[in-house]
């Protein structure tokens, strides 16, 4: 059986509040290698996981994480729009992520959500945590901002970089290589078997994202690729325990 990254998105999102710590947990139970979660910035400036700019759908709030300060965000409830039984979850800090794997060897995919709010300084944020509680081997940070990945590269040579991106790319390991990204993380139909060991001759490892059926997951797999984001990691396990 061929090991990849199991990788779950937003935490094990299929069974619980996307971006939570329970999901966060649960992913980690139900086998997962690494966890995918959004990076937003609080109006004072600190790292929050949550995946919308906004806070309608998924903390039943009004307006941006960006106008709420911490304390504030902590105090809305994350969970009950997915069930009942998650009422009072909170929007996780990325501190609290980090010391959950704190210890652990999960890889952790921070996507920075700064393509739609321009976060100013959340690039050296991440990259300060990140070095602070010493996980520049775990953290892999993606984004469909590229100019922001470069950035980070230029901050943080020691941190890996992977890009995010829906179409499909024209010889995307040549992009990477240029950007000094050790991943692509390509969206599940724009992933291309030819590119996926053509980025791998580079040293450049491929994650589609977001797989979720057992079949494609099997066509991933036969692909090649290194890893595979998914909200449904335990179904991955299987796929792969069945190989
Ligand atoms: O990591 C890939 C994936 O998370 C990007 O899409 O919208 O789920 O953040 P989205
Ligand atoms: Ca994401």
């Amino acid at each position: 059986m061929t090991k990849i990254e199991i990788i779950a998105h937003r935490g094990a999102s299929a069974v619980c509040p996307e971006n939570t710590m329970k999901a966060f947990e649960r992913a980690l139970e139900l086998g997962a290698t690494g966890i995918e979660t959004d990076v937003q910035l609080s109006a004072d400036g600190r790292l929050m996981l949550i995946h919308d700019e906004t806070l309608q759908r998924t903390a039943g709030a009004s307006g941006w994480v960006k106008d709420y300060t911490y304390d504030a965000l902590r105090t809305l409830d994350a969970g009950s729009w997915f069930h009942s039984d998650f009422a009072g979850e909170s929007i996780p800090s990325l501190d609290m992520l980090f010391n959950l794997v704190q210890g652990k060897r999960i890889l952790l995919n921070l996507e920075l959500k700064n393509g739609v709010v321009p976060y100013k300084g959340m690039e050296e944020r991440v990259i300060q945590a990140t070095r602070e509680w010493k996980l520049e081997q775990q953290v892999v940070l993606s984004s469909f901002n590229h100019a922001s990945l470069v950035k980070c590269k230029r901050l943080a040579p020691e941190i890996r970089t992977a890009l995010l991106y829906m179409e499909k790319l024209y010889r995307p390991y040549d992009y990477a290589a240029k950007l000094e990204a050790t991943g692509l993380h390509p969206y599940k139909l724009a992933a291309e078997k030819e590119d996926v060991s053509a980025a791998l001759a580079k040293g450049i490892v491929t994650y589609p994202f977001t797989v979720n059926d057992p079949a494609e997951m099997q066509r991933m797999m036969d692909m090649g690729v290194q890893g595979i984001i998914t909200d449904l990691p335990d179904v991955l396990v299987s796929q792969m325990a069945a190989k």
